[in-house]
């Protein structure tokens, strides 16, 4: 427990069907990516982590699944798995400047798939539970999995989106704004020929951008939303989040994708989990006085 987290909100919850529908017509489509529309990705989320003690700083995307619950890339973690040292920013365009519908959360739980591995990016998944609950608005919603019906066309969708803050070039700069940018699925045959990955992808994974290079995700966009494009339901669904690649935007070397289709399973259950958290409320005093009692044994030992 961090000392700082004498806080507590009630808890509520909510579908992802209650998401709000902006207008496609908000957004427009350049290859090579652009900066987002004010609030036209709201489950993206920025996972910051606390350098020097002081500021955090931007290290990975995020998706919000639920009112505690963040979908990451477990690479993003590696070894920094004291939630303490975390936190998540929501609603928030502009990383230097939070706007009043910006929501921060420490971190109360860092869950990485006990499988992942870090020298294949095997099973590159990981859960953050916020320590309180986010309230749902027009800069904060949730990302919606596709039902099981929808996913072969979803999966090959040549109508899909990425977002983040990451580098805007290989050896560029981290964004301070939010960027966007349209990608398309491309056939596994395709990346993982001896052209590109050459057998490097699994089949748990999906590529995705453009194989003449140009339009990708780069560092710190890991973690961050794949989302595809419905029309039937008029709807995006999160498809992917951001695992690797070979540099960043270079042809025949795609980005690589989490297919979190295989990982539904693994992924309801740690949503469920951050569900069941009680907030300790009429908790608070007791709270307090533990971490007053935290606070003098550091300084007594
Ligand atoms: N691993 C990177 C990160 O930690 C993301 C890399 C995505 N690279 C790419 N070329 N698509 O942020």
């Amino acid at each position: 427990m961090c000392i700082s987290d004498i806080l507590t909100r009630p808890l509520c919850f909510a579908e992802c069907q209650q998401q709000l529908q902006l207008g496609r017509s908000v957004v427009s489509w350049i290859v090579g990516g652009h900066e987002a529309p004010e609030g036209a990705w709201p489950w993206v989320v920025s996972l910051q982590v606390l350098r020097g003690g002081v500021r955090f700083v931007h290290l990975c995307g995020g998706v919000l699944l639920g009112r505690r619950a963040v979908l990451t890339a477990g690479h993003c973690v590696d070894g920094r798995t004291d939630p303490c040292s975390w936190r998540a920013v929501l609603g928030v365009h502009n990383l230097q400047k939070h706007s009043p519908q910006t929501a921060r959360r420490r971190i109360r739980r860092i869950m990485v798939h006990s499988e992942f591995k870090r020298e294949t990016f095997e099973n590159d998944v990981a859960v953050f539970e916020l320590r309180s609950a986010v309230r749902y608005s027009l800069s904060i919603q949730p990302a919606c999995l596709p039902p099981a019906a929808l996913l072969p066309p979803l999966e090959n969708s040549s109508d899909c989106s990425i977002s983040g803050w990451g580098r805007t070039s290989e050896k560029g700069k981290l964004s301070s704004v939010l960027k966007q940018a349209h990608v398309r699925i491309l056939p596994p045959s395709l990346c993982n020929s001896s052209e590109g990955y050459a057998g490097l992808m699994n089949d748990k994974a999906l590529c995705a951008g453009a194989w003449a290079g140009g339009t990708d995700s780069c560092q710190g966009d890991s973690g961050g939303p794949l989302v595809c494009y419905h029309p039937g339901s008029d709807k995006y669904y999160l498809v992917g989040i951001a695992s690797f690649g070979v540099g960043c935007g270079r042809p025949r070397y795609p980005g690589i994708y989490v297919r979190l289709s295989q990982y539904r399973t693994w992924i309801k259950a740690k949503v469920l989990l951050t569900n069941q958290t009680q907030d300790p409320t009429g908790g608070t005093t007791l709270t307090i006085l533990l971490a007053l009692l935290q606070t003098l044994l550091t300084q007594a030992l």
